[in-house]
């Protein structure tokens, strides 16, 4: 499935500043949420609907609903929580999981730590979140851990990928439609994306 590279000026406004070394820890979150409303937007366009009658004031009319219930938002600890208000506002009946997964420092292989998803989840379309997709590591493992437990329709949606970390995914997952904010250069000599935003987890909870 090719991926997606949500292009509009809010999202273009939105990163720069999301980007940018100075932004503190309070509006880094909001732009985050901000973003995660934005692609979760976009990520929905073919969304199934039901058509239901409505009552307005005026008289009786025909209108389109959701099932919210058969979403499952998923974040990729710890960064991936920095989407998750975000995209409670768009959907928020929504169920939620969360995976723990964090990347070996030396290797950036990705190691698992906690695994938990809602019920049913054959039977819900699920949207895995996180911002960084940097090796795919983190992203490959947990759609893998994800597929084992049942899911069978994933989302991936992140705030920056580089061309190395969709094509792990697209490689392991040619079901996964992947739908990123901005695609980056690449990756420096430590694993991080240039010219990316820096470390992720650390921005949002202001642990550095
Ligand atoms: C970051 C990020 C992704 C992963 C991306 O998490 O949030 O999960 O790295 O890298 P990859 O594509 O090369 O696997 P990190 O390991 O820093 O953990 P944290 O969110 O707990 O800080
Ligand atoms: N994780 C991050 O938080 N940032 C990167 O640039 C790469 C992985």
């Amino acid at each position: 499935m090719k991926e997606i590279i949500v292009k509009h000026p809010l999202i273009n406004h939105k990163m720069s500043i999301l980007r940018d070394v100075k932004t503190g820890t309070k509006e880094f979150r909001e732009l985050m949420n901000e973003l995660a409303m934005l692609m979760t937007y976009e990520a929905m366009r073919d969304a199934k609907t039901t058509e239901v009658k409505v009552v307005t004031p005026m008289e009786e009319t025909k209108g389109e609903v959701i099932n919210e219930n058969e979403y499952a938002f998923v974040p990729i600890l710890r960064a991936g929580i920095g989407l998750v208000d975000g995209v409670l506002r768009i959907l928020p009946n929504a169920k939620i999981g969360h995976i723990g997964m964090y990347r070996n420092e030396e290797t950036l292989e990705p190691v698992s730590y906690y695994f938990k998803v809602p019920s049913n989840i054959e039977n819900r379309t699920v949207f895995l979140l996180d911002p960084m997709l940097a090796t795919g590591g983190s992203a490959a493992s947990s759609i893998t851990e994800l597929k084992k437990n049942g899911a069978k329709k994933i989302i991936f949606l992140c705030i920056v990928a580089t061309r190395e970390g969709i094509k792990r995914v697209q490689t392991d997952h040619p079901d996964v439609q992947i739908y990123s904010a901005a695609l980056d250069r690449g990756l420096n000599e430590i694993g991080y994306i240039v010219p990316g935003l820096g470390d992720a987890g650390d921005r949002i909870f202001g642990t550095k």
